[in-house]
C-alpha cells in the first residue's frame, strides 16, 4: 500500500470531484482525503499504475507518493538530508538532477525552496557527487513542462513539500500529465472550432469521468458539436454515441474522430455512432435503456460581447431552462437505470452579479437526482457546487452530475 499526492489543475474542486468519481469507477476502494486547496490523498495498493492514471485524468497535474512524513516542519537542513537520501546516484559522468516544488501552490516564489536546493548540492558535493537542481519559474511549483522537459522522471527526481496543518509531507514525483502531447493533440485536429463554444478537452475529460462508473461502454453527447466530449470518451476506450441538430456539426465531429482513431497510438479504441437528430427527439432514434452514461454541454445561448442586462439573463435563462428540461427527459429515456448524466447549464455575469439556470425543481419528475461526488471525500464540509470559470468570463459552466433513479 502507498499514500499518494494528487496535486490538482487549476479547477481545483471539480479535479477533486472527478478523482472521486475514478476512484470508484476503478473500484480502488479506498479513501480519498483533501488535504489543501489542490492537493489530495489516496491511499492505494500497487496495482495503480501512477503514469496511466494521469493520462486518464483531466483534472490531476502531477501524482507523488510520500516518501516521508513528519509531525512538524523540519529545518531546511534536515529536509534536504532527507531528499539527498532519497536520490538515486547518478550514471556515471552524469550529474544528479533535483527538482523541487512546494504546496499548497502559490504565485509567491517560496524561497526555502532555493534554501534546501543549496544545502542538497553542498551535501552531494561533500559525497563528490555533481548534481543540478530545477526550481519553479513561476509561483513555488514546477510546472509539468518542466518537469517532462528536465526528465526529472526518467533521470532525475521531484520532490514535492506538502505543508499540511504543522505537518510535512516530502513525496517524490510518479507521474506529470503529459501537457505536450495534449497540446500537440489539440492543435492538429482536423476541425478546432466551429463559431460556437468550445469545451477545453481537459474539462471534458473530467466530465466523462464525473459520469462513469465501473461499468460505464457507452456514453453519449446529445450536443456534441464539433465532438470534443467523444473524443475524450474514445481515448478512455468508451463507445461514443453523438448526436447533433447540425449536419455541419456533425461532419466536424466525423472528422476529428476519424482523425483520432486512425492514430494507433491510443488503447482501447472503440469505434463511434453519430445520429443527426435534436436533442428533444432523442428517443425517436435510440432505443430505451440502451446508454450507460451522458456528457453534454448544451448550448448556453447567444455568445455575448457584453454581460447581459438582468431581465434578460432571466428571460434567457426561463427559455433555455423549458430546452433543456426537454433534452433530459429525453437523456433518462435512453439512459440504462443508475446511469449518470453530467449536464452542463450556463451562469450568466450580469451587471448585478450572477444569474443562471435552475433544473433543480424539474430534475425528480423527469426521474433524475444529483448525485455529489464528493460525497465520501474526507475535508469536505458541505455540499460546494461545481463550476468551471475563467477569468472576466461572461458565462460561467455550472456542472450537475445526475444519476437516473434505478427502476
Ligand atoms: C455549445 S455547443 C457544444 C459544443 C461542444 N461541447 C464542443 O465543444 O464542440 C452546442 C451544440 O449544440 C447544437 N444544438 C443546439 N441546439 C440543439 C438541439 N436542440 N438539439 C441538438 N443539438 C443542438 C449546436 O448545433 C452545437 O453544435
Amino acid at each position: 500500500v502507498a499514500q499518494l499526492i494528487f496535486c490538482l489543475g487549476r479547477e481545483p474542486l471539480l479535479s477533486l470531484a472527478e478523482l472521486c468519481s475514478y476512484s470508484e469507477a476503478e473500484e480502488w476502494n479506498t479513501a480519498i482525503s483533501r488535504l489543501g486547496t489542490d492537493i489530495a490523498s489516496v491511499q492505494v495498493d500497487s496495482a495503480v499504475d501512477p503514469q496511466r492514471t494521469v493520462r486518464r485524468l483531466g483534472g490531476t497535474v502531477k501524482i507523488a507518493e510520500v516518501v516521508e512524513q513528519s509531525d512538524h516542519v523540519p529545518d531546511p537542513g534536515t529536509i534536504a538530508s532527507m531528499i539527498v537520501e532519497r536520490l538515486r546516484p547518478p550514471s556515471p559522468g552524469r550529474k544528479a538532477v533535483f527538482g523541487l516544488s512546494s504546496y499548497p501552490a502559490s504565485r509567491s516564489q517560496d524561497n526555502t525552496l532555493k534554501q534546501i536546493a543549496s544545502l542538497v548540492k553542498k551535501q552531494l558535493e561533500q559525497e563528490q557527487v555533481a548534481s543540478r537542481y530545477v526550481l519553479p519559474i513561476r509561483g513555488n511549483t514546477l510546472s509539468s513542462a518542466q518537469v517532462i522537459e528536465n526528465q526529472l522522471i526518467m533521470n532525475g527526481a521531484e520532490f514535492l513539500l506538502a505543508r499540511v496543518d504543522n505537518q510535512l509531507l516530502l513525496a517524490q514525483t510518479m507521474a506529470v500529465q503529459p501537457v505536450t502531447e495534449e497540446a500537440d493533440r489539440d492543435m492538429r485536429k482536423p476541425v478546432r472550432r466551429l463559431r460556437e463554444g468550445l469545451l477545453p478537452p481537459k474539462v471534458a475529460r473530467m466530465l466523462v469521468n464525473l459520469a462513469r462508473k465501473p461499468d460505464t461502454r457507452s456514453l453519449l453527447d446529445p450536443f456534441c458539436g464539433s465532438g470534443v466530449v467523444l473524443m475524450e470518451a474514445a481515448l478512455l476506450g468508451i463507445h461514443a454515441v453523438g448526436s447533433d441538430r447540425s449536419g455541419e456539426a456533425l461532419s466536424a465531429a466525423r472528422r476529428n474522430l476519424d482523425w483520432l482513431l486512425a492514430d494507433a497510438k491510443h488503447e482501447d479504441n472503440q469505434p463511434y455512432r453519430l445520429i443527426h437528430t435534436k436533442a428533444e427527439n432523442l428517443s425517436l432514434r435510440l432505443p430505451p435503456l440502451s446508454i450507460d452514461a451522458a456528457v453534454t454541454e448544451p448550448y448556453l445561448g447567444p455568445p455575448l460581447s457584453a454581460a447581459l442586462p438582468v431581465d434578460r439573463a432571466k428571460s434567457l435563462s426561463i427559455e433555455l431552462s423549458k430546452m433543456y428540461t426537454r433534452a433530459l427527459a429525453e437523456i433518462r429515456i435512453v439512459l440504462r437505470p443508475g446511469g449518470r448524466c453530467v449536464f452542463v447549464t450556463p451562469i450568466f455575469r450580469t451587471a448585478k452579479g450572477f444569474h443562471g439556470v435552475n433544473l433543480t425543481k424539474h430534475l425528480p419528475l423527469i426521474g433524475f437526482h444529483e448525485y455529489n461526488p464528493l460525497r465520501s471525500c474526507r475535508g469536505i464540509n458541505e455540499r460546494e457546487s461545481l463550476c468551471h470559470s475563467r477569468p472576466r468570463q461572461r458565462v460561467l459552466r455550472r456542472i450537475l452530475v445526475l444519476e437516473s433513479r434505478p427502476e
